[in-house]
């Protein structure tokens, strides 16, 4: 299973590259805009940035809503580095624009998955990833792994090759969840991955390792 960070913060994507299990980072806008990152050519130079921080993908998301804009944004994303898969929004001109990109050999991420028909519609298109939202499922009394499960099982009665991106993670409990139904790759806050890391019983036991390792070596 792959871990991609969800922010557009340098100094998170920074310590999650330091942890040595980030495989990538996917950003929006509404996580561009708490950076404070706005205008095409600052937005442009903080991809780049996050490019330089990170060995994998970086999904970028285009603003336009038409083919025409989803087009042009896009050809200019992947010009920025080679990690840049174009973020495309789940509506009738981006499924266009995402068939457009295959063609052309551009990767996509195809975002605001909420049912498996639009996964399927995405991954007939060509997407690269999906990205199903199932913290804002859950939010609205949903159960958000349904859909990771529904996904799992379409993709692979096809063997289609569109990876699943489980998105809007919110805790460490939907990474274990995604995991166990199949999902290729997560995308959470860094709050969620440290918290895998964190065990009471492993806490005390290695203090109790070292406090007889120092008794014995008094
Ligand atoms: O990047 C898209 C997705 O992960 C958003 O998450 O927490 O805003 O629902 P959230």
């Amino acid at each position: 299973m792959k871990f991609f960070i969800d922010t557009a913060n340098l100094s998170e994507i920074q310590q999650a590259q330091d942890m040595g299990v980030l495989d990538g980072v996917t950003t929006n806008p509404s996580l561009m805009a708490k950076e404070g990152i706005s205008g095409i050519e600052n937005i442009q130079a903080h991809y780049a940035a996050i490019c330089s921080i990170v060995d994998g993908d970086v999904s970028a998301e285009v603003i336009s809503t038409d083919y025409q804009g989803m087009i042009k944004e896009g050809l200019e994303l992947v010009k920025i580095d080679p990690k840049i898969v174009v973020k495309v929004p789940m509506i009738s001109d981006g499924v266009k624009a995402i068939r457009y990109f295959s063609d052309n050999g551009i990767r996509t991420n195809c975002t605001l998955i909420f049912s498996s028909g639009q996964a399927l519609v995405a991954a007939k298109a060509g997407a690269s990833y999906v990205s199903p939202f199932i913290g804002r499922l859950d939010d609205v009394s949903t159960n958000g792994m349904d859909l990771i499960e529904s996904i799992r099982v379409i993709y692979d009665n096809y063997n289609f090759e569109t990876e699943i991106l489980a998105a809007s993670v919110r805790h460490p409990m939907h990474i274990i969840q995604c995991a166990h139904l199949g999902a290729d790759v997560m995308t959470g806050p860094l709050s969620a991955i440290s918290a895998l890391i964190k065990h009471p019983l492993t806490d005390i036991g290695l203090e109790k390792f070292l406090a007889d390792h120092a008794k014995a070596t008094k």
